[in-house]
């Protein structure tokens, strides 16, 4: 397990600048334009990670000349000047589909004879249709094993080109990587797409690449790209920030509440994953479109349906966002990433359901039913997918004890993907600077008044009870005999009567520490809890205490969504119904087990579904299941994470 990532929740909001490696996409194409110009190019803000070295590797082995400058991202590559020769060359495109699929095609317009092969997780990945078409236009192709699949036995002498046509439905890397070559060919190429296409926005990004260095391609109709015979020429070229990894910083804004801002990227990037960001907005994101950047920052997470066929690389984003929505997030048009790193549809649905989210495949992509009750940390396989490993360490910014296994395969296209989200964890100024709350949030038996406690020594914080306020209102009212459900008489003790919380609660000067836990008040309080007069008044009494004394561990219903919803450190507790009422059966053994439960079923309903302030998860709140976890577990868990934000 020592390649296991132990995540810590950020339990508040992601808030930040971000500096992201250059794109994968852009790179990589740049790179082969580069080695087939003539000339010298240069390329800035480039990516070093496993893809762009697997290019790198096989541009210098075709024989383009390469300077590195690992320091200041740039890269020199002098060029070919044209086809490459080789002879008897064995390329190793490790795990990268664009290296290979970009270079099948170039080695085909060739000469010499050269094996492209892979790593195992590469052989497995579909090439038949970029094999067919290459061999259609007259090259000598031999699988060295699967039909349809690396190694591939490249025997060239050039190609003529011409006309092919090629489905589009697999992967438009096929696509590109004839694009690429096409100048190479005698008569350049005419491609013809058959099939619904997918990831077209890649297309126009090679369509740019080429442009820049030289190479115009025409596009006569939707499903035609003519690509004329020619030379590329060398180039400067800035590489764009990764626009499928901006999706993570995106969505953990959308995620925490937070406010996260990509340098580099704007609406008319190359890349077309920036449309990842209309998604945020449509599910209840603020963004602001920048000349040079783009901005996001959480709101509600709305449900809805989205057609990712053209940005497919964010859709695990979305699902990992998705867990945390108000409802069902469905997620269409995406079929064909079954066959990406992994099948990441199946992927992403087995570890959501280890978090506790149910999500359910349907034929062309996946739904996921959000219940943010239910969310619980596990440890989560990646397979051996970078993505994987990305969009399922989203989770963890607000569920504790998320695992990611082997998680060193975010290398392939995002080496320091970890240290740049922590980067963005939330920090505050030392207690008496801020108004520093800890907010703990949860229904009846779910530990939040032990753990709050508990963790408000392990801080050496205050530690403020709401709940035993609205307690004690229902006790002054019931000594004074006033009728509970008198709204205005209630709403005048709440103003007035004088409570004091700490290890005794009195109550006009008497003291009510056993009194306020009795079943009379449990029977009263949800309902004078619903009082909104009440609720105003104790609300404002709440936040002056915080403010008085600079913060502290509250405990309630609704300190993270209402008395401090911009407490910097959220929790909400849960856990299941069973065990909340086992644990309320054993702390007082007045009732049976089965009327507590009924008493804590109805006490929920009023909570959660009251008009003023309902009992829910805060936006941003860490998700807590205490069911199968000590309340010291919860605690030490809380004071890390808590620690994690404050500022030495
Ligand atoms: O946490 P508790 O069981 O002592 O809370 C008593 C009641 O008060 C409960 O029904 C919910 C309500 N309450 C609330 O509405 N808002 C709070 N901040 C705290 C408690």
């Amino acid at each position: 397990m020592n390649n296991s990532r132990l995540m810590t929740p950020f339990a508040g909001p992601a808030v930040g600048d971000v500096s992201l490696p250059g794109s994968k996409s852009h790179m990589n194409r740049a790179l082969l334009c580069a080695a087939l110009s003539e000339g010298r190019s240069r390329l800035s803000g480039v990516l070093f990670a496993d893809d762009t070295e697997a290019m790198l590797e096989a541009i210098v082995s075709l024989g383009a000349t390469v300077e590195v400058d690992r320091e200041n991202f740039e890269i020199e590559v002098t060029g070919l000047a044209g086809a490459p020769n080789f002879r008897d060359l064995v390329i190793d495109a490790r795990s990268s589909g664009t290296t290979s699929r970009f270079l099948l095609p170039t080695l085909a317009g060739g000469s010499g004879v050269v094996t492209l092969d892979g790593a195992q997780q590469l052989r497995s990945r579909p090439f038949a249709e970029q094999i067919e078409a290459l061999r259609y236009l007259g090259c000598d192709l031999e699988e060295l094993g699967a039909l349809g699949q690396l190694p591939v036995k490249i025997s060239s002498q050039g190609l003529e080109g011409g006309e092919v046509e090629i489905s589009a439905e697999t992967s438009s890397q096929f696509i590109s990587g004839l694009m690429l070559a096409a100048p190479l060919y005698t008569n350049g190429l005419k491609i013809r797409l058959t099939g619904l296409l997918v990831s077209r926005p890649y297309l126009e990004l090679t369509v740019k690449v080429m442009r820049d260095f030289g190479v115009s391609v025409e596009k006569p109709d939707e499903f035609t790209y003519v690509v004329p015979p020619g030379r590329y020429l060398a180039t400067e070229a800035r590489i764009e920030p990764d626009a499928s990894a901006a999706s993570y910083f995106f969505a953990a804004a959308s995620i925490t509440q937070g406010r996260v801002k990509v340098v580099g990227l704007h609406r008319e990037s190359y890349q077309g994953d920036v449309q990842f960001v209309d998604v945020m907005e449509q599910l209840g994101a603020k963004v602001v479109w920048g000349e040079n950047f783009i901005e996001v920052e959480g709101d509600r997470i709305r449900g809805g349906t989205f057609d990712l066929r053209d940005f497919s690389d964010t859709a695990q984003t979305l699902a990992a966002v998705a867990a945390f929505a108000e409802s069902d997030i469905e997620i269409t048009g995406i079929g064909f990433i079954r066959r990406k790193e992994t099948d990441r549809i199946a992927g992403m649905v087995a570890e959501l359901a280890k978090c506790g989210v149910e999500a359910i495949e349907s034929e062309d992509g996946l739904i996921v039913r959000p219940d943010l009750w239910s969310l619980r940390g596990a440890s989560i396989d990646t397979y051996g997918d970078h993505r994987m490993a990305m969009s399922m360490a989203l989770l963890s910014l607000r569920i504790p004890r998320i695992v990611i296994n082997d998680h060193d395969c975010v290398a392939k296209t995002f080496p320091d993907f970890f240290s740049c989200l922590e980067e963005l964890r939330p920090k505050v100024k030392p207690r008496g600077e801020v108004v520093a709350v800890a907010a703990i949030d949860g229904p009846a038996g779910s530990g939040k008044s032990t753990v709050a406690r508990l963790l408000a020594s392990e801080l050496d914080l205050p530690h403020f009870d709401t709940g035993a306020m609205y307690r004690a209102v229902v006790v002054a009212a019931l000594r004074a005999g006033i009728d509970p459900e008198n709204q205005d008489a209630m709403t005048d003790l709440a103003e007035k009567t004088e409570i004091s919380i700490s290890e005794l609660i009195i109550i006009d000067g008497v003291d009510a520490t056993d009194e306020i836990r009795t079943p009379q008040i449990n029977e009263w309080v949800s309902v004078v809890a619903a009082n909104p007069g009440v609720r105003r008044a104790l609300v404002a009494r709440q936040r002056k205490w915080a403010t008085e004394i600079g913060g502290g561990v509250m405990e309630g219903r609704d300190i993270g969504t209402e008395v401090f919803p911009d407490a910097i450190f959220k929790a909400f507790l849960t856990a299941q119904p069973e065990v909340r009422a086992r644990r309320r059966y054993e702390e007082s053994s007045v009732q049976t087990l089965g009327d507590v439960k009924e008493d804590l079923e109805r006490r929920d309903r009023i909570d959660s579904t009251r008009a003023d302030s309902p009992l829910q998860v805060a936006s941003g709140a860490v998700v807590i299941d205490t069911s199968e976890l000590t309340i010291q577990e919860v605690v030490s868990d809380l004071a890390s994470m808590f620690r994690s934000v404050m500022e030495d």
